[in-house]
C-alpha cells in the first residue's frame, strides 16, 4: 500500500514539507509506503481546456503532471500539501491539481486524499477547503484527523515548535493508514461501489 504525498509550496525543505513528513513518518510507522514528490518549484503552466486528455489519457502537456498521473494511478492515497497564499493555495499547486485531476484516464474512486496546509498566521481553513474539492469530485474519501489539518510557521522551526499542528500531522497519518487499509479489505470482500453511466448537463435546456 503506498501513499503519494505532493510538495506544493516553492520551498524543497519548508514548513509544508516539514508537516507533510511527519504524515509520512507516521504513514510508513503503519506499514504503508510513502514518496514525497515536489512540484511547487517546478514551471506548471495552467490547464487551457483543449480536452485533448480525453482522446490521448494525458496532458497534452508532458511535464511534471504527466510524470506524477502514473504515480497517483498506483497510490492508495494522497495527501496534498500547499503554503497558504493570500487565503488560498500556491498557484503553482492549482494549475498541477486543475491538470492531473482533469488529465488523468484511470478511476479515483476509493483513492483516499488527505490536505495538509500551511500559513504563518491564516487563511488555512479556506486552503484546506479548496484542496479537498479536488477529492470530493472524485469519489476520494477524505481523511480527517482531530483538527482541520494545518501547522503554523514561517520557518521549519516553527512549524516544528506548533505542537498541536504536528500531533495532528500524526493523527491524520495514523487515521489515514487505517482508512486505506479498511478500503482495501472492503474492495477484497464487496468490490468498488457500482457506477451508473455518467450524466453531464450543463445547465441549458
Ligand atoms: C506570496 C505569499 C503569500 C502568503 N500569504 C499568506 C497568507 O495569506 N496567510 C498566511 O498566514 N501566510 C501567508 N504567507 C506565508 C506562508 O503561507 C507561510 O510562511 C508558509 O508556512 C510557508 O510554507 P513553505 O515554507 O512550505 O513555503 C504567504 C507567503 C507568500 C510567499
Amino acid at each position: 500500500m503506498k501513499v503519494l504525498l505532493i510538495n506544493g509550496s516553492p520551498n524543497n525543505k519548508g514548513c509544508t514539507y516539514t508537516a507533510l513528513s511527519e504524515v509520512a513518518k507516521t504513514l510508513a510507522e503503519q506499514g504503508i509506503e510513502t514518496e514525497i514528490v515536489h512540484v511547487g518549484n517546478k514551471d506548471i503552466r495552467g490547464c487551457i481546456g483543449c480536452r485533448k486528455c480525453k482522446t490521448i489519457g494525458k496532458c497534452v502537456f508532458n511535464d511534471v503532471v504527466n510524470e506524477v498521473a502514473s504515480k497517483f494511478e498506483q497510490a492508495d492515497g494522497i495527501v496534498i500539501g500547499s503554503p497558504v497564499y493570500y487565503a488560498s493555495a500556491n498557484g503553482t499547486l492549482i494549475s498541477f491539481l486543475d491538470r492531473l485531476f482533469y488529465s488523468v484516464p484511470f478511476d479515483k474512486t476509493m483513492k483516499v486524499g488527505a490536505a495538509v496546509v500551511s500559513a504563518r498566521r491564516g487563511g488555512c481553513s479556506a486552503t484546506f477547503d479548496e484542496i479537498n474539492k479536488y477529492f470530493t469530485i472524485s469519489g476520494m474519501p477524505i481523511t480527517s484527523s482531530q483538527y482541520w489539518n494545518s501547522v503554523h510557521g514561517y520557518t521549519p522551526d516553527d512549524v516544528m515548535k506548533d505542537e498541536e499542528g504536528m500531533q495532528t500531522m500524526r493523527t491524520l497519518g495514523r487515521n489515514m493508514a487505517f482508512l486505506i487499509k479498511c478500503i482495501s479489505l472492503g474492495k477484497e470482500k464487496f468490490g468498488l461501489p457500482q457506477k451508473e453511466q455518467r450524466i453531464a448537463t450543463n445547465f441549458i435546456k
